[in-house]
């Protein structure tokens, strides 16, 4: 197994006297693409999860461990993301280590937020600790801000690879990431358990559901529990007045209850609740779905998906590629540049958008 490598300890070098009289950087050039990166031997990876939990994480981490083994290479694991990467939490991991996990919601690995990371200074001693304990390449499993800090990682000449992990399906360059789809079906479960009280009470139920800043859980939920409105950040135009004779004119009509998919983007819904029973005389209930939808055992889709993903990334990491992340799009498992990932727009599918308003 190879490894590219930036040789640190060239200063300066005429790297195409004919093409140029000035003179670069090696690190410049490498990142440039102007010349060949050197290879190393891949020896031991490291894997490791970051940001939010998310359930499939398991059969990821799974997959990298049992494929990077049996390409030939050793995996250690390293505790609590970034943050314990700078702790040093680091251990070994063995194909039995990963045994009877791929069901298991969350990460066994843990996961952490670390401000530190995002500093040069951060990312410099994540590095050195990478090669003081011989961790030649990693696996980033994470959403956008995980792949930040294995872009730097891999600045300061660690291979690195990221997966997408997140419930809040909000990375541009992936149809998929792990999570969503165990947190919609979750959370389609708690909406349609809601539904139920909110009919016999005659209420209108408002539902906050997760995502951040994006849209994707509130709208596929909406969809799939039949909801009379959904509230997404990247299409509500915040017309509470245009909800209010929604839910006026649907009880003209006999229904018995109401239900709003509001997402977390929006927020604000026990706020919103007390307005509209205020304008509408209905009584009517927030609830914040909340963590819930970041826990249990992983769908079939999230087990399979992520063992793909984490089979590929192990792989393009043996092969010495780094500054990678692994995205499924269009049927197909791909790989990118992170920084191409990340300059990468996602926009909310119109056509589906315009269909949830019309059922
Ligand atoms: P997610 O990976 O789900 O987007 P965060 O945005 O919280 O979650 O990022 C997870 C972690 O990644 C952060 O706590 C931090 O350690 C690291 N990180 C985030 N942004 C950067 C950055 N700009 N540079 C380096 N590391 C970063
Ligand atoms: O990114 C996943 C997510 O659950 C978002 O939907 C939510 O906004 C955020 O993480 C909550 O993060 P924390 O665990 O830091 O409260």
């Amino acid at each position: 197994m190879t490894k590219t490598r930036i040789l640190e300890n060239v200063e300066e070098i005429d790297y195409d006297k004919k093409a140029s009289d000035k003179k670069l950087t090696v690190k410049n050039a490498v990142r440039d693409g102007r010349i060949a990166r050197m290879s190393k031997e891949i020896k031991t990876i490291g894997v490791l999860t970051s940001g939010g939990d998310a359930p499939g994480m398991n059969a990821a981490i799974r997959a990298v461990v049992r494929k990077a083994i049996s390409n030939g290479v050793k995996v250690k694991g390293i505790k609590k993301g970034y943050q314990g990467l700078l702790n040093e939490e680091i251990i070994d991991l063995e194909r039995s280590s990963v045994s009877d996990t791929i069901q298991r919601g969350g990460t066994i690995l843990g996961t952490a937020r670390c401000t530190d990371f995002k500093y040069e200074e951060g990312q410099a001693k994540g590095a050195e600790i990478c090669e003081k304990h011989g961790i030649d390449g990693l696996v980033v499993i994470g959403g956008d801000g995980s792949y930040r800090g294995a872009q730097a990682l891999a600045r300061h000449g660690i291979n690195t690879v990221g997966i997408p992990g997140t419930i809040d399906l909000d990375i541009a360059c992936t149809d998929y990431t792990i999570g969503f789809d165990t947190a919609i079906n979750t959370a389609m479960q708690a909406i349609d358990k809601v539904r139920d009280t909110s009919s016999s009470h005659e209420r209108c139920s408002i539902i906050e559901v997760m995502g951040r800043n994006a849209g994707y859980i509130a709208l596929w939920c909406g969809i799939a529990n039949g909801a009379e409105d959904i509230l997404i950040p990247e299409k509500y135009d915040y017309n509470e007045q245009r909800i209010i004779n929604n839910i006026i004119n649907n009880r003209k009509h006999g229904k018995t209850h109401h239900i709003i998919i509001n997402a977390e983007g929006i927020g604000h819904s026990t706020s919103m609740a007390r307005r509209i029973e205020a304008a509408t005389g209905i009584e009517t209930r927030a609830t914040i779905l909340g963590y819930m939808q970041r826990g249990g055992s992983p769908t079939c889709k999230d087990r399979v998906y992520a063992s793909v993903m984490g089979a590929y990334a192990a792989d393009i990491l043996c092969e010495g590629k780094s500054n990678r992340v692994v995205a499924y799009q269009r049927g197909e498992f791909k790989d990118y540049d992170i920084e191409e990932a990340l300059q990468m727009q996602k926009e909310i599918p119109q056509y589906i958008y315009d269909v949830s308003g019309r059922l």
